[in-house]
Parts: structure tokens; sequence; C-alpha cells
């Protein structure tokens, strides 16, 4: 049976490519994942939080100690000599390259405007063959409307665009109004595909020990309905539906 298909301007073997995810992390992992079929493969997400995150630690440890010899200071190695999240990143892209045959696209989640292009362009000139942008934006602001957030969306495409050339890829969250619609405007702005949905982590409150409580639900089968079914009551009694709501769970009965 031939399976072969075209996504994102690649030619595929088949059309099973395994999501972003810690396996990217293990060459061996990504070996495993290619002999066993997969016909390309999405890396976990660089974040720029991350990568600024760890540049600021790396400042104060160095730079803010205040020891009291400033001349001594002089002689501590600049923070930019050490490999961070960045450099860690780029240097698994290129290692997945030289390991694998099949295409590697590499994911970005951005903060910054700059941060985006930079990132972008690196991940490019590292050798990746597509880019899949886990953008995320968190509409809390009770005055904007939704058009303005996907305006947010298009505008990140349209910039990207004009400076890295392999195929993008966006990854959507379910959490807009009209998707399809959303997709189309994608689409004429220059995005080559779409990942449907990605799956956020949702950390709980331990209101007892005052600490987060790591949260992800695995997928189910049943939820392959959740385009049709987003907006209007999901109910457990339906025929053929085998899907219970974990305990506390509200999501999908609006
Ligand atoms: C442990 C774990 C780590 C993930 N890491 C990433 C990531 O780095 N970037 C990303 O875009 N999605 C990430 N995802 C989301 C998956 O790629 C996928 O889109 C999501 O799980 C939805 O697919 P599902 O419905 O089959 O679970 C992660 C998911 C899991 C379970």
């Amino acid at each position: 049976m031939d399976l072969t298909t075209n996504y994102l301007g690649m030619q595929l073997k088949n059309p099973l490519v395994p999501s972003a995810s810690p396996l990217s992390r293990s060459l061996e992992m990504a070996r495993i994942m290619e002999s066993a079929g997969a016909s390309a493969l999405i890396m976990y997400s660089l974040f720029e939080e991350a990568v600024t995150a760890e540049e600021e630690a790396m400042v104060r440890f160095l730079h803010h100690q205040e020891t009291g010899f400033g001349e001594a200071d002089g002689f501590l190695p600049d923070h930019m000599d050490f490999p961070g999240e960045l450099d860690r990143y780029l240097e698994q892209v290129a290692a997945l390259k030289a390991t694998l045959e099949i295409p590697l696209i590499a994911s970005l989640n951005g903060v910054t405007t700059g941060g985006w292009i930079d990132h972008a362009r690196e991940i490019q000139d590292a050798g990746a063959d597509a880019l899949e942008l886990n953008v995320y934006y968190i509409a809390a602001d009770i005055d904007q409307p939704g058009s303005q957030v996907e305006q947010r969306y298009l505008e990140l495409l349209k910039q990207l665009k004009q400076h890295i050339s392999i195929p993008i890829n966006m990854k959507l969250s379910s959490a807009f109004s009209s998707v399809s619609n959303m997709v189309k405007q994608l689409e004429e702005a220059g995005a080559q595909g779409v990942s449907l949905f990605n799956r956020f982590y949702q950390p709980d409150i331990d209101i007892h020990n005052l600490r987060l409580t790591p949260c992800l639900h695995p997928s189910t089968s049943s939820e392959v309905l959740l385009c049709p079914c987003a907006g209007s009551r999901c109910s457990t009694d339906a025929p053929n539906c085998h899907w219970a709501p974990p305990v506390g769970c509200t999501r999908w009965m609006t």
C-alpha cells in the first residue's frame, strides 16, 4: 500500500510523525522511532524563556556576587563562555540530523519578536528541515477581542516568513472560536501546515502543601472528536462515548 504523503512540502514515506516530546532528547530513542517507521521527527521545543532565565542566572552567579574585589572579578570567565540552553538545542538539531535519514522538524516557543526571529534563524542554520511554532498566547486581558489574538499569531508568522526559508508549521491550541477560519488565515499568511492540537500542562495548586502539582492527562481516542465537539455538550452518556473526564474536570462540559 502506498502511504506516501506530502507534509510541509516534504515527501514523506507515510503520515506517521511523532510529535514534540522529550523522546527526541535521546539520539538512541530517535533512531528507534525511525526504524519503527516514523517518517519525520518533531523535536522537543526550545523555549526562549528558558534560554533567557539561564543566561540571567549565569550573569547573577558570575558578575553580581559583590565579593568586594572588583579587580578579581575581571578574571572570572564571561557568561557567554558556557554552553547554554540554546547551544544545547542547536547541538541536538545537528546531532539528530547526522543520525537520522528522515526529515527533522525543530520546535520553538518564543516570547519576544526578536527572540522568535533570532532562534528560528539559528535553528535553520543548525540544519532543521522545517520549524514548528509552539505558539501559545494566554489571552488574560478582558478588553482584548479574539480577533486581536488571531492577529498576533498571523503577524508572528509573517515576520518569521521574512527571515527563514524552511517550511513553517503552526501548532495550535483548540481555543479558537473558528478553528477552520484561523487555519485558512494562517495558510494565506504562509504557513505550510498546522498541528491540531497542542496539549498544555495544566498544573493544579495543592493548597494543603502549598505547591504546584504537575498534571498532564494522556489523550484518549475519544478526543479525536474534539473538533466537532468543541463548544457543545459532550455527554459521557452518549452512545460510543467512552471518555470519562478526570474527577473535577469540567473542561468540555460547556
Ligand atoms: C511529556 C510531554 C512533553 C511534551 N513536550 C512538548 C514540547 O516540547 N513542545 C510541544 O510543542 N509539544 C509538546 N508536547 C505536546 C505533544 O507534542 C502533543 O502535541 C500533545 O501531547 C497532544 O497530542 P496527544 O493528544 O496525542 O497527547 C508534549 C507532550 C508530552 C506528553
